[in-house]
């Protein structure tokens, strides 16, 4: 996948033919979604499909689900390892000793102060994708030694940071300043997407929300269906007055948390902990009442209109990627007389 990308990025058109078995595509870690069934599927698809480290309630389970996804494909997968804020912190170095244990060599990584486990992962030869929402966080993370970069746009589904860039800037900034390279995150669907990233500096795309709406997603259909009915207008942002702001699929309790946010005298979080639970988020996929409890979905969905399998998704992303570049270079060839 490593070369593959810098392949992409280095080598202009030619890079469309090496997409053809690799689709400069991943799919970003998704707590309750990145199991061994979507990450199986999108890599065999030709795309680099990622677990979820934290999804497993302990590092022994995530070693079964390595295993499993092994089980079914033989193309590489990575997984993903969030740190978050958490009264209790999950062991993460233990997770992480297994993923080395079990010889996963790609990581995304996200979240708070990732340097002790970037540096655990790199001893064995990891290749780290760091994902992060603003350039100065990405040029600490360059610091850390990670290898890719993963920039998330506002656009994106659930923590988008405090700062609000969106795409347009930050992928520009990214490729003006960063000197490594990077994957675009946050708003993707399709392959006008992919060649617009690409045009901008990154060298492929990551993708969360347009992959929990496929086939092989192992969430309830009332979810995927949800996504296909909404429109780019219908997701919240919640959770900024404690400086972890986080986008949801705007339902019932989202805009109920929303609503506590505002209004709560004590601004104490414990107000709005039971409207964000995990645990009812975690309901939702499996029961299917989309407005059981809270669940994360990005800008994006008002691009998402079926549910497609994961091959069906990447072949269509590539011929739509292919197509689009296409059509820009002829409307842009250069001729004696053109001033571009
Ligand atoms: C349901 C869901 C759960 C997610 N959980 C995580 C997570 O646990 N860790 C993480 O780094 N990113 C998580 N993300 C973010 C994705 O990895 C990805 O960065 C994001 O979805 C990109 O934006 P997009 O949805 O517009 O494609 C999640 C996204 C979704 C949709």
């Amino acid at each position: 996948m490593t070369t593959n990308l810098r392949k992409a990025r280095h080598t202009g058109q030619t890079a469309i033919t090496i997409h053809t078995t690799n689709i400069p595509v991943v799919q970003g870690g998704m707590q309750w979604v990145g199991y061994a069934e979507l990450a199986a599927a999108v890599s065999n698809a030709g795309g680099l499909g990622i677990l979820t480290a934290l999804t497993q309630p302990t590092p022994e389970d995530l070693r079964k689900e390595i295993r499993k996804c092994r089980s079914m494909t033989k193309k590489p997968f990575g997984v993903n390892l969030t740190l978050l804020p958490a009264l209790v912190p999950p062991d993460y170095a233990a997770y992480a000793q297994v993923i080395i244990d079990e010889g996963v060599k790609i990581v995304e990584t996200a979240g708070n102060n990732p340097g002790p486990v970037i540096t655990q992962l790199k001893k064995a030869n990891t290749t780290i994708l760091h994902k992060c929402t603003t350039i100065r966080h990405a040029k600490s993370a360059v610091k850390l030694g990670v290898d890719f970069l993963s920039i998330d746009g506002f656009e994106c589904a659930g923590h988008v940071g405090e700062h609000d860039i969106t795409n347009f800037i930050l992928l520009n900034r990214a490729r003006q300043d960063l000197g490594v390279p990077f994957i675009a995150s946050g708003g993707f669907a399709d392959g006008y997407g992919l060649a617009a990233a690409l045009s901008l500096g990154a060298e492929g795309i990551n993708m969360g929300t347009r992959f929990m709406c496929t086939i092989e997603a192992p969430i309830h259909h009332n979810v995927k269906e949800a996504i296909v009915k909404a429109e780019e207008t219908d997701t919240a942002l919640v959770l900024r007055r404690w400086k972890n702001t986080t986008r949801l699929f705007a339902n019932k309790v989202s805009k109920e948390a929303l609503k506590v946010e505002k209004e709560s005298k004590s601004g104490e979080f414990s107000d709005v902990a039971p409207f964000v639970s995990g645990k009812r988020g975690r309901e939702v996929f499996l029961n299917g009442d989309v407005d059981f409890g809270v669940w994360t979905a990005g800008q994006v969905i008002g691009l998402i209109h079926d549910i497609p399998t994961c091959a069906q998704l990447l072949q269509r992303i590539e011929k739509e990627a292919l197509e689009s570049m296409q059509r820009n270079q002829s409307l842009y060839t250069a001729t004696p007389q053109s001033k571009l």
